[in-house]
Formats: structure tokens, sequence, C-alpha cells
């Protein structure tokens, strides 16, 4: 399995599973543009961690939630690099609240950065993609968007929301050469994650028939997989990487 030669972005790349995306795809030979909004110093140390073992990489800053910084730093890329390859649409963040009590802005805020962030970035990739005539787009969703969380309709309806919006932009661009496919990660220990209480955790545990949490690198390895050519043939699937605690 090679990347090489490829020019990848990840969004959220900085931290946690982006960061492994990001030293996957370099590993396997890709350039990576490490995206991260607001902590410059753990961009910088993904960049760092993937130099150091050989690869090339560039921290980039945008918010995906906002459309003119987006435009502004895929322009900056095209211009750079001449293209881009791959688009792996990770960054997230979760608000949670029961729905009783959830305000507007926790939705706003979730909905704008989890969907409305995936739709932006794949939009900014899709017209150098269907020129070059080939693209991977991977959208990072949940299981939580398959099967539900109480105190996350925010979260699940954003990353539902992948779902379709995955279906749908992989029949549009299946003719351009362009694949477009989703991983659903189970629990992986992230900064996301590292703070739930141990109780919370041991039930998680008891759900996941493997017994474990998962790993970044986990998701890296079926990231790595789609944007390869050895899933050329696979268009509008999702990976479920969750120890099998939703099948
Ligand atoms: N961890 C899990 O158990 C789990 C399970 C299922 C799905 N996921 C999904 O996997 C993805 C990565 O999660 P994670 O656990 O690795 O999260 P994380 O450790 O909290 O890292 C989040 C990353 O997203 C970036 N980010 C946040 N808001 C952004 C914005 N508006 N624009 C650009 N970048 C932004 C952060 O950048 P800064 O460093 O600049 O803050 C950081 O790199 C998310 O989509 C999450 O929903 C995670």
């Amino acid at each position: 399995m090679s990347l090489s030669g490829k020019i990848a972005v990840v969004t959220g790349g900085s931290r946690g599973i982006g960061r492994a995306i990001c030293l996957r795809l370099a590993a396997l030979g890709a350039t990576v543009m490490v995206n991260y909004v607001s902590n410059p110093a753990a961009a910088e140390e993904t960049v760092q961690s993937i130099r150091a073992a050989g690869g090339k990489a560039e921290p980039v800053q945008f918010n995906v939630a906002v459309a003119a910084e987006i435009e502004a730093a895929f322009k900056n890329i095209l211009d750079a690099h001449g293209r881009v390859d791959i688009l792996v649409n990770n960054a997230g963040i979760t608000r949670d609240g029961l729905l009783m009590k959830m305000k507007e802005e926790q939705w706003d805020e979730v909905l704008n950065t989890n969907l409305k962030g995936v739709f932006l970035c794949t939009k900014a990739v899709s017209r150098a993609m269907m020129k070059q005539r080939w693209g991977r787009i991977i959208n990072i969703t949940s299981v939580i968007g398959f099967a539900g969380n109480a105190g996350q309709a925010n979260y699940a309806a954003a990353k539902a929301g992948i779902v379709g919006f995955t279906k749908s932009v992989a029949k549009e661009l299946a003719s351009r050469g362009i694949t477009v496919n989703g991983v659903a990660p189970g629990y992986i220990v992230t900064d996301m994650t590292r703070d739930l209480s141990e109780e919370v955790t041991d039930t998680i545990k008891a759900e996941i028939p493997l017994g474990v949490l998962g790993e970044p690198d986990d998701i890296a390895g079926a990231v790595a997989f789609l944007a390869s050519d050895d899933a050329r043939y696979v268009t509008g699937q999702f990976i479920h990487v969750n120890g099998g605690m939703f099948m």
C-alpha cells in the first residue's frame, strides 16, 4: 500500500485520531497538511513527528466551520502543491447535554463543526479532484451516529448527517474517479474521551465485546485502506471500528 506522491489534508490533524491518521498517511508516503483550529503547538508536534520519521507534513490553520477560512486555506494548498488527492474530514467536537437542557448554541456549535465543516471542506476540494479525475474523501462519523446516545442528540444528529452526506456525494462524484467513504469509530482513547470517569469507562467497556477501548491507530488503519488503491472499488461505505459494540 503506497500513497507516494499524494497530497492529503486531514482536518483536526493536530491531536487524537486525526494525528494518528496524519502519521499513518505520511508513513505511506503522502505529503500531509495537518489542520488545526486553536492549538498550533499540537499541530507542530504532529508535523515534527512526521518529519522525524522521514515524512512530509505542514501545519495548516483554519476553522472547518468558517467557509472563508477554508476557501483561503485550500487555495493556498492548491497554489503550493497543485492538487489535493486525499481529504479526511476528521475535525469534531462534543457539547453534550440532555435535550431538555441543551442550548441552541450547543446544537449550532456541534452541527457547524461536525456536519457543516464536512460539507464546506468537501465542496472546497471537489473541483480540484474532479479535474484530476482522482480523489479520496474519507469522513469520520461515529458509532453514536448509528446507535444514538442519551445526552448527545446534537452530536448524533451531526454524525448521522455525515452518513447521508457521504452516500449522496459518493453518487455525485463517482463518475469522476472520486470515492467518498466513512469510518465510524467506537470509543477511542483521545482528549475527547480521556476525562470520562472510571465508572463510565467500565460501563462502556462492558458493552464492547472485545473488552477494551480503541486506540487512534485503529482508526488510522481503516482510513489508510480507504485512501489506497486497494479500495478503488469501494464508495459510499462505512467501516465500523468499534470492538464489536455496534453490529
Ligand atoms: N474519541 C472517540 O472516542 C471518537 C469516537 C467516535 C468518533 N470520533 C470522532 O473522531 C474525530 C476526532 O476525534 P478525537 O477524539 O481525535 O478528538 P480530539 O482529540 O478532541 O481532537 C479534535 C481535533 O479536531 C480539531 N478541531 C476541533 N474543532 C475544529 C474546527 N472548528 N476546525 C478545525 N479543527 C477543529 C482539534 O484542533 P485543535 O488541536 O486546534 O483544537 C483537534 O485536532 C471527531 O470527528 C470525533 O467526533 C471520536
